[in-house]
């Protein structure tokens, strides 16, 4: 079965394939990076627009790369949500009429599902049971993950999440876009304890995080004074040193508490490489072990939803996804 995945929920057009018995084909995503730049952050009304500039030059790519025609398309899944609402309709239309052209079945997937799949497309996977930690640009959660489908919400960011947290302080900072990279960049170059910020709610005694106040405690460090290279890169290191001890002492919490030995990791922050060291030891002295996907498949794809897609329909469950037009910007992912 040859299924066609279509991510369109924010600044990437991502589209795939991916073959339930030889696996993936073939990806591509068109980052819009340089289009959002000067604005600091992503327009929506941009964003939509660009998906529909990129989707079709993408799908001949995607098609050229798995050696497929359109004809051997046996389903097509999409990002239904959560999203910008532009954004999504481009790929739920683009998804629903190439189906309905080619005459085959169309899955609506849920974008956070994509991400904690992901890791069950490298070489070496989990299997279910596991904890997954969801550390994107729009979430920060913890979750069971019994099977596809079977998700149970273990606790999560009651205000930013962390990659959010990343980006706002790295643009209060004054660096680059987008910020959580760069942000991660700098971290590396400083020395964390020199200046000193909080570890929010790393005592609390559940399961929840909370990252606003982070970023106010950076910029009550700023506020004074101008900070020069050398201290912006200190202060960096340690916002990142806050935000990796509490995901990390977090997570292993979540595994000891559900008495599960693996853990994914998944979202865009999941690329950050002090966040895997510090996960790597804590499992490690745990007894647990960590999963990833690949690099490249950590930020927004196509593989991932196209992968999700083929899952759901081996098992033949289809989402209860599509409000109007196909698309639930907010979703949550126990309702799938
Ligand atoms: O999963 P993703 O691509 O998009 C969402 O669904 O949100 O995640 C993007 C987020 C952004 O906030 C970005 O700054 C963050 O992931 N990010 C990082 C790193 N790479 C991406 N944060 C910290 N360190 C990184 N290396
Ligand atoms: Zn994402």
């Amino acid at each position: 079965m040859l299924v066609l995945g279509i991510e369109s929920s924010c600044d990437e057009t991502g589209l795939a394939f991916y073959d339930s018995g030889r696996g993936l084909l073939a990806h591509a995503v068109h980052s819009q990076i340089d289009l959002h730049e000067a604005y600091g952050g992503v327009v929506p009304e941009l964003a939509s627009r660009d998906h529909v500039r990129r989707i079709v030059p993408l799908l001949r790519k995607v098609l050229a790369e798995a050696g497929a025609g359109l004809a051997d398309i046996d389903a097509i899944a999409y990002t239904a949500g959560p999203g910008l609402a532009g954004a999504l309709l481009v790929g739920a239309g683009f998804a629903e009429a190439l189906a309905c052209a080619l005459k085959v079945p169309v899955v609506p997937v849920h974008h956070l599902e994509g991400h904690l799949l992901s890791p069950l497309l490298s070489a070496d996977p989990p299997c279910f049971p596991f904890v997954a930690l969801l550390v994107s640009g729009g979430h920060t959660q913890l979750m069971r993950v019994s099977g596809v489908g079977q998700y149970a919400l273990l606790g999560e960011t009651l205000d930013d999440a962390a990659g959010e947290a990343f980006d706002k302080t790295a643009k209060l900072l004054g660096l680059g876009y987008p910020g959580g990279p760069q942000l991660a960049r700098l971290a590396e170059q400083g020395q964390a304890g020199r200046f000193s910020l909080p570890r929010p709610m790393l005592h609390s005694g559940d399961l929840s995080f909370s990252f606003s106040g982070l970023k106010t405690a950076v910029l009550t460090q700023v506020r004074n004074r101008e900070p020069g290279a050398a201290d912006k890169a200190d202060l960096c290191a340690e916002f990142q040193a806050a935000i990796v001890e509490v995901l990390v002492a977090k997570a292993l919490a979540a595994l000891k508490a559900s008495g599960l030995k693996q853990l994914v990791v998944a979202g865009g922050v999941g690329a950050n490489r002090a966040l895997r060291a510090a996960l790597d030891a804590g499992a490690q002295a745990a007894g647990a072990r960590v999963f990833y996907p690949e690099m490249e498949l950590c930020t927004d794809n196509g593989a991932m939803i196209a992968f999700a897609g083929a899952q759901r329909l081996t098992l033949g469950l289809t989402a209860k996804a599509a409000g109007g037009f196909g698309i639930r910007p907010r979703w949550n992912l126990q309702e799938t």
